[in-house]
């Protein structure tokens, strides 16, 4: 089939390789001329696993192009997905003007009938409006069709959730939508869930809020851990083993990250409020989330009393492992909170460097983990990357002037670095001192 992605970014990309893999020829298409140049020369703006190599391939077999041309792509492409941003605005609601700019585009340039497919993550009703706004401009409605196919990739494992979908959400309003959407997705036919275009588009924002809501669940329940001295990771496998909660999304810790969980509660929340059906409870996932980080910060204070001119290092910046994208990452506000207390940061992460230095000022970025803790009075740990896993903890107690470590992701086991001579403060579970410490009061 002849494809055109529109919008080339996290979710367009990935879609557009992924098709182009899948047999299909596809045009992935962007307005901003520096990546569709970047993309053309073989290298990706993101990081994220297998993506690059899959674009190569692609693009080398001949199924795989970029351009800046909208045109045409209405005029090459039988199916045109909708991958741009939905940015959020200041009051939480979703902005959907490239949404509106795109389907004019589209609308001016309709000569054939076209499906368009709505894949950014929108509000229920968007594709009502994306219908209406093409028929302002072109009213013949038999020469398009607008659906609904929203993306549940996850940064870091992005091409593997394309690639093995654990469900393919068609909303659609006519037999001929449904057709050529079944048709695309037929490697995954026993996935495929049929709907309306309105619930299609209410599975998505229901989903990720019930994903994060699950996260600030247990996250308000390992505060209750910390006070009482009981263990979240083990209460969270006692919780997940019950097949109706299970144990996915039960991470204890600093709370959700990214351009997705944050940004969809509120657009979320805000929609429900205009329905007025309003969805108290996702204003409370929210809140729990931002209090998580600055309940980490104040573990930090707890222990290390004044900040100022304390050297502190952090690990991690990404928002989670495996992706550089620090969008809302809750390492950016805990460095903030730091420095405004007068405390030196040295930073590291294995491959949000780069978009790091964008937006920190002030701190030190280090080469490599060992870097960052030399002469540092605790080691903060803000992102689980696997990296992180086999550092050699003899190493960092020398280097660090004080062996205090705060886990904000609960990645060791608190006896482990116990035995290791470390104080270490990790959420929900209890704190840990050196036993020679200890054995001495
Ligand atoms: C999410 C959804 O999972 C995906 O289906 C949707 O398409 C986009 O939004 P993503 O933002 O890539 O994907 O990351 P995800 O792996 O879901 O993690 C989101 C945040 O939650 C991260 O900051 C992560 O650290 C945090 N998290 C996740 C926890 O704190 N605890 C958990 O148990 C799981």
């Amino acid at each position: 089939m002849k494809i055109a992605v529109i919008g080339s970014g996290y979710v367009g990309l990935v879609t557009g390789a992924c098709f182009a893999h899948l047999g299909h020829q596809v045009l992935c298409i962007d307005n901003n001329l520096e990546k569709i140049k970047l993309l053309r020369q073989g290298k990706t703006p993101i990081y994220e696993p297998g993506l690059e190599s899959m674009i190569h391939k692609c693009v080398k077999e001949g199924k795989l192009s970029f351009s800046s041309n909208i045109v045409q792509a209405v005029q090459k492409s039988e199916i045109l997905f909708i991958c741009v941003n939905t940015p959020p605005k200041e009051n939480g609601e979703a902005d959907l003007s490239f949404i509106e700019t795109v389907s004019r585009e589209i609308a001016k340039n309709l000569k054939e009938y076209r499906l368009i497919v709505e894949k950014s993550t929108v509000p229920v009703q968007t594709g009502e409006w994306i219908l209406k706004t093409i028929q302002s401009i072109q009213p013949n409605l038999s020469l398009f069709d607008v659906a609904s196919n929203p993306e549940f990739l996850r940064e870091g494992s992005a091409v593997k959730d394309f690639l093995k979908p654990d469900r393919v959400i068609l909303g659609v309003e006519s037999p001929r939508a449904e057709k050529i959407l079944r048709a695309l997705y037929k490697p995954f036919s026993s996935k495929i869930v049929v709907t309306d275009l309105k619930s299609a588009e209410i599975i998505k924002h229901a989903s990720n809020s019930f994903l994060a809501t699950k996260i600030s669940f247990i996250n308000a329940v390992a505060r209750i851990c910390d006070v009482v001295g009981a263990d979240i990771e083990k209460v969270a496998l006692g919780m997940g083993m019950d097949p109706r909660i299970g144990p996915s999304f039960l991470k204890a810790g600093i709370g959700f990250g990214g351009f997705c969980f944050p940004k969809d509660l509120s657009a979320f929340l805000h929609m429900s409020e205009k329905l007025g059906a309003p969805f108290e409870l996702l204003k409370e996932s929210l809140k729990i989330n931002s209090a998580q980080k600055y309940y980490f910060i104040e573990k930090i204070e707890h222990h290390l009393w004044n900040l100022k001119d304390k050297t502190l290092a952090v690990l991690g910046i990404a928002f989670k492992p495996n992706t550089d994208d620090i969008r809302y990452a809750p390492s950016l506000e805990i460095i903030d909170v730091l420095q405004k207390q007068g405390a030196h940061v040295r930073v590291y992460d294995p491959q949000a460097m780069a978009n790091a230095r964008k937006v920190l000022h002030g701190v030190f970025f280090a080469k490599n983990p060992y870097e960052a803790v030399k002469g540092a009075d605790a080691l903060i740990i803000v992102t689980e990357w696997d990296e992180f896993k086999s550092l050699d903890f003899k190493k960092i107690k020398k280097l660090l002037k004080q062996s205090i470590i705060f886990d904000g992701r609960n990645m060791f086991e608190p006896e482990a670095m116990q035995r290791l001579g470390f104080q270490y403060h990790s959420i929900g579970r209890k704190a840990q001192e050196p036993r020679s410490k200890r054995s001495s009061r």
